[in-house]
């Protein structure tokens, strides 16, 4: 694994304690066969085609039912920039295919925690362990450079393969939320799972 920027600062809070700001773009980060690195305009149109894919929506929160227009797609890159508490990748091959997405969001820089986020759009890469790589790497590279020593994911139930790759990353079920979504009209049960920082790493 390496990166390529550093990817917070420490300053003072409004109540003159120190905190880290993340100020820069996502860094670059490299697995053994894929790259994690910022978003770049070409993706968008990626994103046209997984946002309406029946089997890549299956277990996502919002699932879009139409193309979405590619002028709100770079304007959801500007914000992603612009996200102060949140690190957003496009997922590349090493050949610089770009075959998903991985997103950081919600950190809080005081209580060390941040959410989870992952999407592989490009179903040719389906369980051929993209996910279980990247997930590894992106939770290394959290705990020692991003000042993150919690991390959290929910899926929806019936989402097994993200259920397997989370337990394999080494993440722990610690919640089942009954009736906390709704989908194609019925309610319907999310997990949640996390993984902490071990304490030996810890400064
Ligand atoms: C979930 C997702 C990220 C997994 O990515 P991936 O790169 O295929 O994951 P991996 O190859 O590392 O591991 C997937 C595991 O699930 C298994 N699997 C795949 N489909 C399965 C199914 N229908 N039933 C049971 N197991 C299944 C795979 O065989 C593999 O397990 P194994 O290595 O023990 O054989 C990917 O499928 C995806 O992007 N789905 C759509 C978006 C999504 O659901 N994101 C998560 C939202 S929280």
């Amino acid at each position: 694994m390496n990166a390529t920027t550093e990817a917070k600062i420490r300053t003072l809070n409004k109540n003159g304690n120190f905190c880290y700001t993340i100020t820069m773009k996502s860094p670059t980060i490299k697995s053994n066969s894929y790259v994690l690195r910022p978003f770049k305009t070409s993706d968008a149109v990626l994103w046209q085609k997984w946002d309406i894919d029946p089997e890549v929506q299956a277990f996502m929160p919002e699932p879009f039912n139409e193309v979405q227009d590619i002028e709100e797609q770079y304007k959801y890159i500007d914000e992603c920039e612009a996200d102060e508490e949140g690190f957003y990748w496009s997922i590349e091959t090493k050949d610089g295919l770009t075959i998903g997405t991985l997103a950081l969001t919600e950190i809080n820089s005081y209580h060390e925690v941040a959410d989870l986020g992952i999407v592989i759009g490009d179903k040719n890469y389906w369980g051929k362990g993209v996910a279980t790589e990247v997930l590894t790497t992106l939770v290394s590279y959290a705990f020692e450079h991003l000042n993150v020593s919690r991390i959290s994911a929910e899926i929806e139930e019936g989402n097994v393969p993200m259920m397997k790759v989370l337990e394999r990353v080494g993440f722990k079920e610690d919640g089942l939320f009954e009736s906390a979504r709704i989908k194609n009209k019925q309610r319907i049960t999310v997990r949640h799972f996390g993984i902490i920082k071990p304490i030996d790493q810890h400064e």
